[in-house]
């Protein structure tokens, strides 16, 4: 079927203009792409780094008529959706970070940033815009985030980034037409950076450490801590390894 995608040179953020198409009815699957983001946004109000020809930054419109409860499922799914296309055009193998950064090489390589744009006041999802920001080649990050962030490549000027946003499109929709029956979860737990792992979250200003040991059926990271067994929701902590 015909999905609307519309490429930009430069915006501002592509979630910002997905949201707006979202909002204008835009159909499930409907997409916006950048070369450059000028206002490229990240989770907890931070910004991304989006500089030119460096990235795949992509938004997609999702109308997942998904129960309220099981909306964390999208995001997971996406971080799933990208690992694979990450695979495929790659000889890295990619792990997930919960709850939904995927890294290469122990550096984040891409965000990503759900929003939601309706439905959520009647229990149910109805619209989410999906927003993906994959660093390809290393553009020289600022000195902020140079610790953490990484690029897929080094420098491969040969490499197609629209090959690779077609491909994180098309697992990202494969993905969302059976998210209620959490199949995916599975696979999820398998490129877990996390699970088993010695790790960190943050709580009341502390830093608490921990063993993560799964992730549940609702998208929460189950962890072992000397008071006991318990479930961190995703959105309310940070987590890092140690
Ligand atoms: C994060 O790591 O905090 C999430 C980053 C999400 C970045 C992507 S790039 C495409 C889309 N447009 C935005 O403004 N943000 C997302």
């Amino acid at each position: 079927c015909d999905i609307p995608i519309t490429i930009h040179k430069v915006t501002g953020s592509t979630n910002e203009d997905a949201k707006a198409l979202a909002v204008a009815g835009a159909v499930h699957g409907t997409m916006v792409l950048a070369e450059e983001q000028t206002q490229g946004r990240g989770r907890l109000g931070r910004s991304f780094y989006s500089p030119k020809s460096s990235g795949v930054y992509m938004s997609v419109v999702l109308r997942p008529n998904l129960a309220i409860t099981d909306a964390v499922l999208i995001t997971t799914a996406a971080s799933v959706a990208v690992a694979r296309a990450v695979e495929e055009v790659s000889d890295q193998t990619p792990e997930i970070k919960w709850v939904n950064d995927v890294f290469v090489q122990k550096k984040k390589i891409c965000g990503i940033l759900t929003e939601a744009v309706s439905g959520f006041e009647s229990g149910v999802v109805e619209c989410v815009v999906v927003g993906i920001g994959i660093n390809v080649v290393d553009p020289g990050f600022p000195d902020e985030i140079k610790q953490v962030a990484g690029s897929l490549f080094g420098q491969r000027p040969d490499f197609s980034r629209n090959r690779l946003a077609a491909l994180v499109a098309n697992h990202l929709l494969e993905l969302s037409a059976a998210l209620p029956d959490r199949s995916f979860l599975d696979e999820y737990r398998k490129r877990s950076m996390l699970l088993g792992k010695p790790i960190r979250f943050l709580e009341n200003n502390v830093w608490c450490d921990a063993v993560a040991v799964d992730v549940d059926n609702s998208g929460g990271l189950v962890i072992e801590t000397a008071a006991g067994r318990r479930t961190l929701s995703s959105g309310e902590v940070s987590v890092r390894p140690r």
